[in-house]
């Protein structure tokens, strides 16, 4: 199979890239760098230096011919959306719509999209099925609801087939300390610093923290079902920064100090998503709990 990955040179895109590497399929990507690197990506893909938003980038697609594009490029940092929702739109809508229209023209079998919790926004329910109410908090999460949209529409008019996959917080090696769920990256990083730990608001505040590895295993899953699905991919298990902080403290051995200060906004108080759908459907379910996963990325992080 021959696949293009926009975004493989990020954070996820990159453990994408190298899993569908090993499994044989040839793999070319579309990144433009703002926040991804070329000592991140595997040395057998071919990567194109290009924006999403491009002409160019649009032209690689019809070009190639890919069968599956695995959409994880983005404007993913939250904090940047509400300072900069004209950017985070282009990006993320404008974007999504040209990789779309490429997709169409190039007859791709299907285009399998990175989305997250944030579209849900403040969710009350205990756990986020996907039916539920989309409300959200942040322009990021709006433009990824949009990008959704737009995506739906596409199969309906041109029946170009997709899988969504809704991500919660994802976190493990090679995560810079910084942008989305980028908060246990942000910890190891001061950690090994030796700074102290910022904790905005009262440490209550719970995710839904997801290894890397178990979202490329989910979007590996979705090469063959999940066809004009939307899925959660998560642990349906919520962890409050507190319990990351204990986890940490009992992972590292030596004392850790802490400080609080104010919440930010368009943060999320609680989030945790209902995998149940990707469970029966893609026949997928995490490995890593939080603690195994905190000791993984602790021991890429504390790496010699
Ligand atoms: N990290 C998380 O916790 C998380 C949670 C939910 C969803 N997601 C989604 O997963 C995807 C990947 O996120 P990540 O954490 O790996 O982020 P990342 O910033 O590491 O990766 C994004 C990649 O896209 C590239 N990119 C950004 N804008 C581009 C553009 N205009 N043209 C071409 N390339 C561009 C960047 O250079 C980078 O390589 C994103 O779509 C993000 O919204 C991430």
């Amino acid at each position: 199979m021959k696949a293009i990955v926009t975004g493989g040179a990020g954070f996820i895109g990159s453990h994408l890239v190298v899993e569908l590497i090993e499994k044989g399929h040839e793999v070319h990507i579309l990144d433009n760098l703002v926040s991804g690197h070329l000592k991140n990506v595997h040395p057998s893909a071919v990567v194109h230096i290009e924006d999403i938003q491009s002409n160019e980038a649009k032209q690689v697609i019809i070009k190639e011919q890919p069968d599956v594009v695995f959409h994880l490029a983005a404007q993913a940092d939250v904090g940047k959306s509400i300072l900069e929702p004209r950017m985070d739109a282009s990006v993320n809508i404008n974007g999504t719509i040209n990789i779309l229209e490429a997709c169409h023209e190039a007859s791709v079998k299907k285009i399998i999209f990175a989305s997250t919790s944030a579209v849900y926004g403040d969710v009350k329910a205990k756990l986020a099925p996907e039916n539920i109410a989309t409300v959200p908090i942040s322009y990021y999460g709006l433009s990824k609801l949009s990008a959704e949209g737009y995506i739906r529409l596409f199969y309906q008019l041109y029946a170009l087939p997709f899988t969504i996959l809704r991500y919660g917080n994802v976190y493990g090696p090679r995560q810079l300390p910084k942008g989305e769920g980028g908060v246990i990256a942000i910890f190891l990083d001061r950690i090994k610093k030796g700074q102290a730990l910022t904790i905005f608001g009262d440490g209550q505040q719970t995710r839904d923290f997801i290894h890397v590895k178990d979202v490329v295993r989910a979007n590996m899953a979705a090469i063959d079902r999940g066809d004009q699905e939307i899925f959660n991919v998560s642990t349906s298990s919520r962890t409050s920064l507190t319990q990351l902080i204990d986890h940490l403290q009992s992972i590292h051995g030596y004392p850790i100090t802490t400080v609080n200060i104010s919440s930010k906004h368009g943060d999320i108080k609680h989030s945790c998503l209902d995998h149940k759908k990707a469970v029966q459907l893609l026949g997928w379910k995490p490995y890593f709990d939080i603690y195994q996963g905190l000791q993984d990325t602790y021991s890429y992080s504390f790496r010699p």
